[in-house]
C-alpha cells in the first residue's frame, strides 16, 4: 500500500489544481478530481524540488497525461525530446523499453520507471540470441528493430525505428532486403509502403492484435460517417478496413488537423480520452482495449518513484554503447 497520508483535497489544493482540471474536464467527471488532485499537486511540487521531468506516452490516463506530464507524445517524440531536457531526473510514464531508451540517451541522468512490471508483449517476443541467429540465417541483411525491444536487442541490430518513421528508416539503409523485428504486422504494413523486401519476426502487440476487420466493418454499420484511423501494430485486415494508418502522434495530428465529426481510433483506449480533451467537436467511438502494462503506471506509483528516486533504470555499459548507437542512428533519419 503506497503512502498517501497527509494528501487531502483541501480548498487550497482545489483552487491550485483547478486550471489543471479544466484541461481534462470533458473526459473526467468532477466527482473523480478530488481523488487525483492532491497527488497531482504533490507530484508537481516534487518535480520542482527534484529538478525532474515526466515523459508520458499518449496511452497514459488523462490525470497523468494532462495533470503531471511535461512532455507527451508517441515513442519517437519521447525518444527525441528525452535528448533535449536539462533535468536531473527523468520519470517515464510509459513502459520499460521507453525508460531504457530515455536512459540510453541520457546515461548521466537518473531515469525512473515507476513500475518495473510495465513491460510489452512485443519487447518480450524476441531476445538478443534470436537476433544473432537471424543474422546467421540471413548474412549481410541489415536488421531494423522497432523501439519496442529491450536494450539487449537494440545492441544487436543496425538501427531502430518507431511506427512514426519505420518506412523512412527501412529505406535509409539502401538495401534490397531488410529484417524488421519484432512486430509482424508493422513489418507487413511497411512492406506495403516500400519496394524493399521485408523479412518479419512473429511478435505481436497484445492490445492491437485483438482488433479484427469484421469488428471495424460492424462499427461502420452502426455509426454513420465514421472515420477509422488505425495503428500499424494492428493486423492487416484491420489496416485494410481503415481510412488512415499512422503512429499515435500521426493519429493525434489527423484528428486535430482534420477535425472529423466521428472517429474510431483503433488503438489503446486512453488515446481517445487524451485527444477528446483537445478536440471537442469530434465524437469518439471507442472499442476499449487497454494496455495492462501502460496501466501499471499511476499517479501513486509516479509519486512513490519521485519520493524514493527508485526504481532506477540501469543498462550494462557494454550493451548501452551499442544500443545507443542504434537509437541515435534512428534519430537522424527524418520522417516525411
Ligand atoms: P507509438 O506511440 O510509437 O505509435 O507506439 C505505440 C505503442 O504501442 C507504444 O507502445
Ligand atoms: Fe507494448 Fe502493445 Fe502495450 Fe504498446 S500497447 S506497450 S506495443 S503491449
Amino acid at each position: 500500500m503506497r503512502d498517501t497520508t497527509g494528501l487531502a483535497y483541501t480548498p487550497a489544493i482545489a483552487a491550485a489544481t483547478q486550471p489543471i482540471y479544466e484541461r481534462m474536464k470533458r473526459v473526467m467527471p468532477a466527482v473523480e478530481w478530488p481523488f487525483h488532485a492532491p497527488l497531482v499537486h504533490e507530484i508537481n511540487r516534487l518535480k520542482r524540488e527534484r529538478n525532474a521531468v515526466i515523459l508520458a506516452h499518449n496511452y497514459q490516463t488523462p490525470e497523468i497525461f494532462h495533470g503531471v506530464a511535461d512532455i507527451v507524445g508517441d515513442s519517437l517524440a519521447l525518444a527525441a525530446r528525452a535528448t533535449e531536457t536539462d533535468a536531473d531526473v527523468i520519470v517515464v510514464a510509459g513502459v520499460h523499453f521507453m525508460a531504457e531508451t530515455a536512459k540510453l540517451l541520457n546515461p548521466a541522468k537518473t531515469v525512473l520507471i515507476p513500475d518495473t512490471g510495465a513491460g510489452c508483449s512485443l519487447a518480450e517476443s524476441i531476445t538478443a540470441a534470436d537476433v544473432r541467429l537471424l543474422r546467421e540465417r540471413y548474412p549481410g541483411v541489415p536488421v531494423v528493430a522497432y523501439v519496442n525491444t529491450s536494450a539487449d536487442v537494440k545492441a544487436e541490430v543496425d538501427i531502430c525505428c518507431t511506427s512514426g518513421n519505420a518506412v523512412e528508416v527501412v529505406e535509409s539503409l539502401g538495401a534490397p532486403r531488410v529484417i524488421m523485428l519484432p512486430d509482424e504486422y508493422l513489418a507487413k504494413y511497411v512492406a506495403t509502403q516500400t519496394s524493399v523486401e521485408i523479412i518479419a519476426w512473429k511478435g505481436h502487440c497484445e492490445v492491437h492484435e485483438r482488433f479484427t476487420g469484421d469488428e471495424i466493418r460492424e462499427f461502420r454499420g452502426r455509426f454513420d460517417e465514421l472515420i477509422v484511423i488505425a495503428h500499424p501494430e494492428c493486423p492487416p485486415d484491420v489496416l485494410e478496413a481503415a481510412d488512415f494508418v499512422g503512429s499515435t502522434a500521426r493519429m493525434v495530428d489527423f484528428v486535430t488537423d482534420r477535425r472529423p465529426p466521428r472517429v474510431l481510433m483503433v488503438t489503446e483506449c486512453s488515446m481517445s480520452d487524451n485527444i477528446a480533451a483537445a478536440a471537442p467537436e469530434t465524437e469518439f467511438v471507442r472499442p476499449c482495449n487497454l494496455c495492462p502494462h501502460m496501466k501499471k503506471i499511476t499517479l501513486a506509483t509516479i509519486l512513490d518513484s519521485l519520493r524514493t528516486l527508485e526504481p532506477r533504470v540501469t543498462i550494462a555499459p557494454e550493451v548501452a554503447d551499442r544500443a545507443r548507437r542504434s537509437v541515435e542512428r534512428m534519430l537522424v533519419v527524418k520522417p516525411r
